[in-house]
């Protein structure tokens, strides 16, 4: 798991731990990202990575696949971490590497995702847990949650209301993909089995 700052989605990882999978290991690239003490408190393994102690970007991300692969991850999950991850890392951990995004993708890729969402007007907004590809906030979609934009939403209460169906839609696709429940297939996310209807990109 890979974060960079309060980590209410790490959270909701740690609490939904379940028999097929658990989570290794929390690495953060900044030091004093809140979410790492949430991992010690739930007695998970956590690491500060900061930039700052590598000469370039390929021998950071080489230290972040080291502790991933030391920890004995077989799957890697970014949320809110803010870096965007070179093509390298990517290959490496490809359609092992999930990300959660603030937006119903492909709509308003990057930051400020609610500002951009409010100024667009849209009716609905949400978030998206998909597989990494090297392109910004694109990949394979595994499941979308929306919710509804007010007419007198502010920024903070959008994202109060996104962040909730975060914690719920984040630790729903990881114990899919832990179950084996789904694959990517000529860049879509399916049913392994055919028959398994609740497995809905959209929840
Ligand atoms: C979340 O909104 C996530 O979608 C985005 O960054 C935020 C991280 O929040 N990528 P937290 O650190 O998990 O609380």
């Amino acid at each position: 798991m890979l974060l960079s700052g309060r980590g209410s989605n790490l959270q909701a990882l740690l609490d939904a731990r379940a028999a097929s999978w658990e989570v290794a290991i929390a690495v953060a690239d900044v030091e004093d990202a809140p979410g790492l003490a949430r991992a010690e408190a739930a007695g998970v393994p956590a690491l500060a990575i900061p930039r700052r102690d590598f000469a370039d970007r390929a021998a950071f991300e080489d230290a972040f696949d080291a502790a991933l692969r030391t920890a004995g991850a077989d799957l890697v999950v970014l949320a809110g971490f803010m870096r965007v991850l070179g093509p390298e890392f990517v290959v490496r951990w490809y359609d092992r590497l999930v990300n959660i995004h603030p937006s119903l993708l492909p709509a308003f890729r990057g930051l400020d995702t609610h500002r951009r969402a409010l100024a667009a007007g849209v009716g609905w907004h949400g978030c998206t847990v998909h597989f990494v590809r090297a392109a910004l906030d694109a990949g394979p979609i595994i499941l979308q949650a929306a919710v509804p934009v007010r007419p007198d939403d502010t920024e903070e209460a959008l994202a109060a209301r996104v962040l909730a169906r975060e914690h719920h839609v984040l630790p729903q696709a990881i114990g899919w993909i832990a179950d084996g429940r789904i694959r990517v297939e000529n860049e879509r996310v399916v049913a392994a089995d055919p028959e398994d209807m609740t497995v809905n990109p959209s929840q």
